[in-house]
């Protein structure tokens, strides 16, 4: 876990500085590329733009287990670079399947290229990752693209599964408090609040949550946030929080 402390991180700016100033001396780089990479993962930075609040290691452990409880919507990393496909399927390229991220989630408008050093930084550290075990097979990843109404489930469980699942961008439940991105509301009531009764029907209220944890910034829905698979939470954990938040 040394390669995740700060001393790398301050290693990635001196490489990065150098870029900076066009300096041709790009054996620090090379030299610390792992470093450089493990740094990468956890600062938003990466993508360049001041819109993204992100890092890769906000939707996905290196390896797994590291955050605890945390329930991630992106697949741990370790092992990626032998796995045989990704998104479930849709990606047969590694560096395809990073730049859905770095384009849908972090709003970078260019996309790496194989010869982009912060693309060869980011591999190096994915290929330094222990990818034993089933950590280099495919990650299976169920998008919901049919929508339907959970099974109301147990409050105090929807609770554990806000702070695992939504709290790090969203916050604390009602408050909001500490959340990471501006744009993401206090959940449930800043949500309700913009889907007042009279304009939406209480299963439509429902349904902008059910829609938004399944659907994510896609099908049309727009935004930053990840979609959540079936497999990162099941059908009866998203009864649990939407029971918790009132709904079921
Ligand atoms: C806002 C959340 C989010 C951020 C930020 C994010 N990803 Fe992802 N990523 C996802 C989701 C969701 C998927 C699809 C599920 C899956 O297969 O992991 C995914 C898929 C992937 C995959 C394919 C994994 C597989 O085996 O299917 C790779 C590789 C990947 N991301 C790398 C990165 C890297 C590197 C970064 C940082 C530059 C990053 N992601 C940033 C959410 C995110
Ligand atoms: C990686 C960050 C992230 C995570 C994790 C996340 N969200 Fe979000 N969510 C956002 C952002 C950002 C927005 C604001 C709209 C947008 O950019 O997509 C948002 C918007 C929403 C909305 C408002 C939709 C609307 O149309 O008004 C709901 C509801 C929501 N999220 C529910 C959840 C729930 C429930 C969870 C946990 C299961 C969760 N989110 C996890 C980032 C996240």
């Amino acid at each position: 876990m040394k390669a995740l402390s700060g001393a790398p991180a301050a290693l990635a700016c001196a490489a990065l500085l150098c870029g900076c100033t066009g300096d041709p001396e790009t054996k620090i780089v090379d030299a610390t590329a792992v470093e450089h990479g493990a740094a990468l993962f956890r600062d938003p930075s990466i993508a360049e733009t001041r819109f993204n609040r992100y890092a890769c290691s906000t939707c996905h452990e290196a390896i797994a287990g590291e955050a605890g409880g945390a329930m991630l919507p992106g697949a741990p990393l370790a092992g990626a670079l032998a796995r045989p496909h990704y998104w479930g399927g849709q990606e047969v390229d590694l560096l395809g399947a990073i730049n859905h991220c770095l384009y849908f989630f972090m709003t970078k408008d260019l996309p790496w290229t194989a010869d982009d050093p912060a693309a060869q930084a980011m591999y190096a550290y994915l290929e330094s990752l222990p990818s034993d075990g089933d950590a280099a097979e495919a990650v299976p990843f169920t998008p919901i693209y049919t929508l339907s109404e959970p099974p109301p489930g147990d409050p105090g469980r929807g609770e554990l599964i806000h702070d695992r699942a939504c709290a790090s961008c969203h916050g604390r439940a009602r408050s909001g408090e500490g959340r990471l991105v501006e744009r993401a509301p206090a959940l449930p009531d800043r949500t309700l609040e913009e889907h007042p009764f009279g304009e939406y029907t209480e299963r439509e209220r429902l349904m902008v949550f059910v829609e938004k944890v399944r659907h994510g910034s896609f099908i049309g829905y727009g935004g930053q946030m990840p979609p959540f698979s079936a497999e990162v939470l099941s059908d009866e954990e998203l009864g649990d929080l939407l029971s918790f938040y009132g709904l079921l």
